[in-house]
């Protein structure tokens, strides 16, 4: 159908097959904001989210409340199906710095990231005391779900920067085809896939014993705009570019195989592959479930497609997942893909687990 199930023992919109559309946000709380403010923003959020997952506009409607005062939804996407909307809630890094009384809740895992070699962060495309993804395939349902929900926090919190994507770049599951990103390859093929529930318990789900039980059932987001240099891409030849990602562009298929699922052979690739170094042989078995989106921005001032991949990777601990893989990736003389990237923005986020009815998001965090 196109109703996802809104309370449950995670959240969803990690494990959810990616839907198309991709409105992402996040908020940084005002200065003045105490920690009851923080408790009834989530709680808003939360009963908002709720409706709006089910097709239902917010609060007392677009058009049915009191017709002196502004409506409480903001009406685009009244009529619409919410086409599979989910609304995924993290906790930034910020938001355990002692202003809320959170201090002694913040995760171990939740460690600010390193500066990777040839980050080029912008800290106004970067971090957030909280965030918001909001996906459907619908994009004027994700993008009013974030619209209101902005609206809602109005006086205690307001949106820090915001993305859309579009073209899911994973599939997470193994009913999805694989889609292509804006390099033209398909990605997601190696992915973690929701079926696998077992891998989904070692790598992506916080489990009891992980350290701040409040996260148990919950998981870790990085998220990283990563813009692509889409001209020296599109004037390198097609070798070239099958060395650089280790798979071939039509198929999918890793280098020296036939079929995109076959399994891949690290000796035939070459070392400086995008696969092979991303490959959990390769990193201590580190692996991640990635559910990015495309993006393109329009142009940018030199003519050049402001295009590239938002990177959305949920895990169970980024010390030893994202940040291992994305050192080997790093840097000049590792992943050949590099001389075609820019890490822009950066977020680090901790998504608590599921809501059950009567609850808001992050209840045992409080
Ligand atoms: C695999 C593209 C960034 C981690 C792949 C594949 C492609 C791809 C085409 C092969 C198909 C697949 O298995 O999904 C890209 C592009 C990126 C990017 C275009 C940047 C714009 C990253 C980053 C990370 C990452 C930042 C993590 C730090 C992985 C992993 C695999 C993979 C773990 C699977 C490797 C395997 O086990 O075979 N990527 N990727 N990628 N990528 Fe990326």
């Amino acid at each position: 159908g196109d109703v996802v199930e809104f309370f449950g023992d995670h959240q969803a919109g990690i494990v959810t097959p990616a839907q198309d559309r991709l409105h992402f946000a996040t908020f940084d709380l005002s200065p003045v904001a105490k920690r009851d403010q923080l408790i009834e923003l989530l709680t808003e959020w939360t009963n908002a989210s709720l409706r709006m997952t089910a097709g239902q506009d917010v609060g007392s409607g677009s058009v049915t409340g009191d017709p002196g005062a502004p409506p409480d939804d903001t009406g685009e996407a009244l009529g619409l199906s919410p086409a599979r909307l989910t609304i995924t809630v993290g906790f930034g890094t910020t938001l355990f710095d002692g202003r809320f009384g959170l201090a002694d809740r913040r995760p171990e895992q939740l460690a600010d990231l390193p500066t990777f070699a040839g980050d080029a962060l912008r800290s106004e495309i970067s971090g957030g005391d909280l965030c918001v993804q909001a996906c459907s395939n619908d994009p004027q349902v994700a993008v009013h779900a974030i619209r209101n929900l902005a609206r809602i926090a109005r006086g205690t919190a307001s949106v820090r920067w915001s993305q859309l994507g579009f073209g899911r770049t994973s599939s997470t599951t193994t009913a999805q085809q694989t889609p292509r990103n804006m390099m033209g390859f398909k990605d997601g093929t190696a992915n973690l896939k929701a079926e696998d529930t077992d891998l989904m318990a070692e790598h992506v789900w916080a489990q009891p014993g992980d350290g701040q039980d409040w996260m148990t059932g919950g998981s870790y987001l990085v998220a990283r705009r990563i813009r692509m240099l889409i001209e020296p891409w599109d004037s390198t030849p097609l070798t070239e570019q099958e060395r650089v990602i280790g798979r071939t562009k039509g198929t999918g298929a890793p280098i020296g195989k036939s079929a995109e699922f076959d399994t891949t052979d690290l000796g035939r690739l070459d070392p400086n592959s995008h696969v092979r170094l991303a490959h959990p042989d390769n990193n201590a078995g580190a692996r991640i479930l990635r559910r990015g989106y495309s993006f393109t921005d329009g142009t940018d001032d030199l003519g050049r497609l402001d295009a590239g991949l938002f990177f959305l990777a949920y895990q169970r601990d980024p010390r030893t997942q994202f940040v291992t893989i994305q050192n080997s990736l790093a840097g000049n003389n590792n992943d050949a893909l590099n001389e075609y990237l820019q890490h822009v923005g950066s977020g680090l986020f901790a998504c608590p687990p599921g809501v059950k009815a009567g609850e808001h998001w992050g209840q045992a965090l409080f």
